[in-house]
């Protein structure tokens, strides 16, 4: 079985760190979907470390990763992040690290596309990483895409294939390219990408059936899901449960756990709805105390309160078995916290996310608010050491949802997470599926 840390929200919730806390037990760490656009990052043993393409159990030594067909790689970008992670002190080499011979490309000129396109949007653009993400997925999904084995097997066959995907999207742009330029670098990696490549199917399906542990990582989030998120206010791959038995050909049988990961707070980069937002000294507050800075692109991220809507719509979609509620250090100092529990629009009452992004821009947000507990909680190691009124907000998005809190984030760093398996909401939830059943 293979266990599967997710994104509950839109993004950077902290699964890096989850994801680093499990690979301790974990023989292999697997990435599914997206591409350099994700950025995780990590602190163990006091050093900072940040992934973009790489899958965060790199950190542990005992741990093989796994970038899987649903990835997107850009050569280029990739080599530079392992030589940044060598120089760290990592061992990123063939025996720690394997990709998909189906995994897609990313070239130069998908990111010249996501740029052209990003300005073709003016005031209106979604506001992507720019990293060609989306073009990359156009690509594979118009089926002129080029896959990792491409690139291994007949040079003369690849640049083929290469220049078909250019040329169209050159006559749907019209951009000059250095076509020659970019063939000459992406010879250069031919050779040094070889011995990372395999085939991920068999590789990941032996390891299951060898009992090996066996665990995916999330990047991006279900509300940035090309069909579940906002649409068009997403990424371009399915970044839930979905993605994750398309981009490693995981049945859903041989998939275990399912670790949702919840800021405490809600935060967003680039452009979309984001119902909770708090554009008031509350949004500073948590973007300052919480640093919300992209890892990846060093925007500022937009803040707001938790909202329970969204985080409905997202155990609806990936079914948590439990959930590590991050970042809730950040929210030490406030007077009152609040959670977002209904949308109001003429009136109704909504509890569903909804499709249509125009029924939020005139919504209003039904709030539940909560005492807040003044006090420092970064040393806390037990659940019983959290102050009362942080234990009760915890216990109140258990209840609200219905899935047990598994684990508290109260720093950045390794060691600074609380475990907690509340057996009671466990066995509610239990009880409930089996009435379901
Ligand atoms: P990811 O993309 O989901 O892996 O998350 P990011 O790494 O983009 O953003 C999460 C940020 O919060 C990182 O800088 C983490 O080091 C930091 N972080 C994670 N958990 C906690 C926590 O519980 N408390 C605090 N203060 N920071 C945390
Ligand atoms: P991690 O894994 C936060 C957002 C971008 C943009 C939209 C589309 O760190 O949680 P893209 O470049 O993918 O076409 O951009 O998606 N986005 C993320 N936001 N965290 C991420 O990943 C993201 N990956 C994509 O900001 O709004
Ligand atoms: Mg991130």
């Amino acid at each position: 079985m293979a266990n599967v840390v997710l994104g509950a929200q839109w993004g950077d919730e902290g699964k890096g760190k989850l994801v680093d806390i499990l690979a301790q037990e974990s023989d292999i760490v697997c990435r599914a979907a997206g591409g350099n656009n994700a950025g995780h990052t990590i602190i163990a043993n006091g050093v900072p470390y940040d992934f973009h393409m790489l899958p965060s159990g790199l950190v542990n030594d005992s741990c093989i990763s796994v970038i899987g067909n649903g990835v997107v790689v850009h050569l280029a970008n990739l080599f530079s992040e392992i030589e940044a992670n060598v120089k760290k002190g990592l061992k990123v080499n063939p025996e720690r690290l394997k990709i998909s011979d189906r995994a897609h490309l990313v070239f130069d000129f998908h990111q010249v596309v996501d740029g052209l396109n990003e300005g073709a949007l003016g005031g209106k653009s979604l506001g992507t990483t720019r990293k060609g993400i989306g073009p990359t997925y156009s690509s594979k999904m118009s089926r002129s895409g080029v896959r990792v084995h491409h690139l291994l097997n007949n040079w003369d066959d690849f640049v083929t294939r290469y220049h078909k995907c250019l040329d169209g999207l050159q006559k749907q742009y019209g951009f000059e390219y250095n076509a020659d330029e970019e063939l000459k670098r992406c010879k250069e990696y031919r050779d040094k990408v070889r011995p990372f490549v395999l085939d991920s199917i068999p590789y990941v399906h032996d390891a299951i059936n060898a009992k090996k542990n066996v665990l995916v990582e999330g990047a991006n989030a279900i509300m940035l899901d090309i069909d579940f998120g906002t649409y068009p206010y997403v990424t371009s791959s399915n970044t839930g449960i979905g993605g994750v038995c398309t981009g490693l050909g995981l049945p859903p049988r041989k998939i275990g756990k399912v670790f949702g990961v919840v800021k405490a707070y809600t935060t967003r980069v680039g452009a979309g709805p984001f119902p909770t937002e708090q554009l008031n000294s509350v949004g500073e507050h948590l973007q300052t105390v919480g640093r919300e800075y992209g890892v990846t692109t060093g925007r500022k991220r937009r803040c707001g309160w938790l909202d329970v809507v969204v985080l409905r719509h997202s155990h609806m979609l990936n079914d948590y078995t439990s959930m590590n509620l991050t970042k809730l250090d950040i929210l030490d100092q406030l007077d009152e916290v609040q959670i977002g529990v209904a949308y109001v629009h003429n009136g109704k009452r909504y509890t569903d996310f909804p499709a249509d992004l125009d029924m939020l821009t005139d919504s209003t947000v039904e709030y539940e608010t909560l005492p807040g507990w003044k006090s420092d909680i970064s040393n806390c190691r037990k659940y019983e050491e959290l102050p009362q009124n942080c234990r009760r907000y915890i216990e109140r998005v258990e209840e609200l949802l219905g899935v047990p809190i598994e684990w508290i984030g109260v720093g950045p760093g390794r060691d600074a997470m609380v475990v907690k398996v509340p057996a009671s909401v466990s066995q509610a939830s239990e009880a409930k599926k089996q009435k379901v059943n």
